[in-house]
C-alpha cells in the first residue's frame, strides 16, 4: 500500500465543508487505487487566529513542510475583516505562498456544456474554451518591498512595489512553455509592457526562452486588451503566464467562462520534486463563503477537482486523479447542482453522488 502525507488546512467559513468531501473521495479512490492518505490536520487563517492568535502557528507551516503536498479549504470571514487589525486570515495565504516557495499557480478554466445556462457568456462564444491560468504567486506586488504607510511632513502615503528578478520571471516563464508543450502548444504572456518597467523586462526573458521552446507559438498581450478578449473570444486561449496581480485579476474574470467560481480548482506549485511529483498546495480559486456556511450549501467540486490535481501532480496517483476528475464531470453533466450552478442541492447530495460514482467507476480489488 502506498503511503502519502498530506497537510489538510481546512481553514474557515466553508473551507471544512469542501474539504471533508474532497477527503472522502481521496480516500476512497485511495482504497481502490492501493493507496493511502494519512491527513495532518492544522489550524490556518482566522480558526488559527482564534486558536493560537496567530493566521499561520509555525507548527502549521512546519506541517506542510513535512507533507506530500497541501490539502487548503479557504480562510477569512468578516469577523476577522478590520483593516487595523494586527493579523488577518488572508496573512496565512501569503505566508504559506512564500514560506513552501509556491511560486507557479496554475488555475485551470474549462467551459462545460451542460453549463451553458450558468455561464453570462453565449454558449457560440464560450464552446470549447479550454484555458490554463498560469499566475507567478511569490513575487509583484504582493510581495516587493517598500510596502506600506507613511506619513513624512504632513504628507500621508502608501506604497506597493512591484518587483521582478530575472530569475523569478525566467522560472515561471520556463514552466509556462512546458505546460503549454503538454497541451495545445499556444503561450500568451500577458503584461503591461507599455507602461511599466517590470514588464518589459518580462517580455525580454519570455523572448529569450521562447527559441528553446521551438513548437510553441507565443504571443505578447496587454492586460487591459487580454481582460476584454478572454471574455469576447476565450477559446483563442491556451496558456496565458502573467505576474501576481494580473492573475489574480484575470483568473475571477475566467471563471465566467466556465460558470461559476465554484468549479474552479488551483494548483500551488514549489521547487520540490520527490520521485512521485512536484511539492504543491491545492486549494479551490473561490474564497470561505461565509454567507452559506455551515449550512451544507457549499459547492465542493473547486475542492475535489484541487484533490485531483493533487493527486496527479504531486503524489503521482494518476488513475486515481483520472477517476476523481470524471466523477467532477459527470456531476456537473447529470449530477445534482447547488445554488452557485443554479441548482438547489446540498454539498451532501453531490459528495454523495461523487462517491457512488467513484465506487462505479473503478474496479474494486478482490
Ligand atoms: C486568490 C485570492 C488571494 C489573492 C487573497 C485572498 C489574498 O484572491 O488566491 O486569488 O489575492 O491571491
Ligand atoms: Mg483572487
Amino acid at each position: 500500500m502506498r503511503q502519502h502525507r498530506v497537510a489538510y488546512l481546512p481553514g474557515d467559513g466553508i473551507g471544512p465543508e469542501v474539504c471533508s468531501v474532497a477527503r472522502d473521495c481521496v480516500d476512497a479512490a485511495g482504497a481502490f487505487f492501493g493507496f493511502e492518505v494519512h491527513w495532518d490536520e492544522q489550524p490556518v487563517g482566522g480558526a488559527a487566529i482564534d486558536a493560537v492568535g496567530q493566521a499561520l502557528p509555525a507548527a502549521t507551516l512546519a506541517a506542510c513542510r513535512a507533507a506530500d503536498a497541501v490539502l487548503l479549504g479557504a480562510v477569512g470571514s468578516p469577523r476577522w475583516d478590520d483593516p487595523t487589525g494586527e493579523t488577518r486570515p488572508e496573512d496565512a495565504l501569503l505566508g504559506l505562498r512564500s514560506g513552501l516557495g509556491l511560486f507557479a499557480n496554475l488555475r485551470p478554466v474549462a467551459a462545460h456544456s451542460a453549463l451553458d445556462d450558468a455561464s453570462p457568456l453565449r454558449s457560440e462564444v464560450r464552446a470549447g474554451a479550454d484555458i490554463l491560468i498560469l499566475r507567478e504567486l511569490t513575487g509583484g506586488l504582493y510581495f516587493g518591498r517598500p510596502q506600506g504607510r507613511s506619513n513624512a511632513d504632513g504628507v500621508e502615503s502608501a506604497v506597493d512595489t512591484l518587483r521582478y528578478t530575472r530569475q523569478e520571471i525566467e522560472r515561471i516563464v520556463e514552466l509556462a512553455f512546458e505546460l503549454a508543450e503538454g497541451r495545445r502548444g499556444h503561450l500568451t504572456s500577458v503584461d503591461k509592457a507599455n507602461v511599466l518597467a517590470s514588464s518589459r523586462l518580462w517580455r525580454e526573458v519570455v523572448d529569450e526562452i521562447a527559441p528553446r521552446h521551438s513548437s510553441v507559438t507565443v504571443e505578447h498581450a496587454l492586460v487591459d486588451s487580454t481582460a476584454y478578449l478572454i471574455l469576447t473570444q476565450p477559446r483563442h486561449y491556451d496558456v496565458i503566464v502573467t505576474e501576481n496581480l494580473f492573475g489574480d485579476i484575470l483568473s475571477d474574470e475566467a471563471a465566467a467562462i466556465a460558470g461559476s467560481l465554484g468549479l474552479l480548482a488551483s494548483a500551488s506549485l514549489g521547487t520540490g520534486v520527490s520521485e512521485r511529483g512536484r511539492f504543491g498546495m491545492y486549494e479551490p480559486v473561490h474564497g470561505s463563503a461565509p454567507d452559506i456556511a455551515g449550512h451544507g450549501l457549499a459547492n465542493p467540486l473547486a475542492t475535489v477537482a484541487s484533490a485531483a490535481l493533487m493527486l496527479r501532480l504531486s503524489l503521482g496517483e494518476l488513475g486515481a486523479a483520472d477517476a476523481l476528475e470524471a466523477a467532477v464531470r459527470a456531476c456537473i453533466e447529470f449530477g445534482p447542482r447547488t445554488a452557485d450552478l443554479g441548482g438547489s442541492d446540498g454539498t451532501a447530495a453531490v459528495a454523495g453522488f461523487l462517491l457512488a460514482d467513484l465506487a462505479q467507476r473503478v474496479e474494486v480489488p478482490a
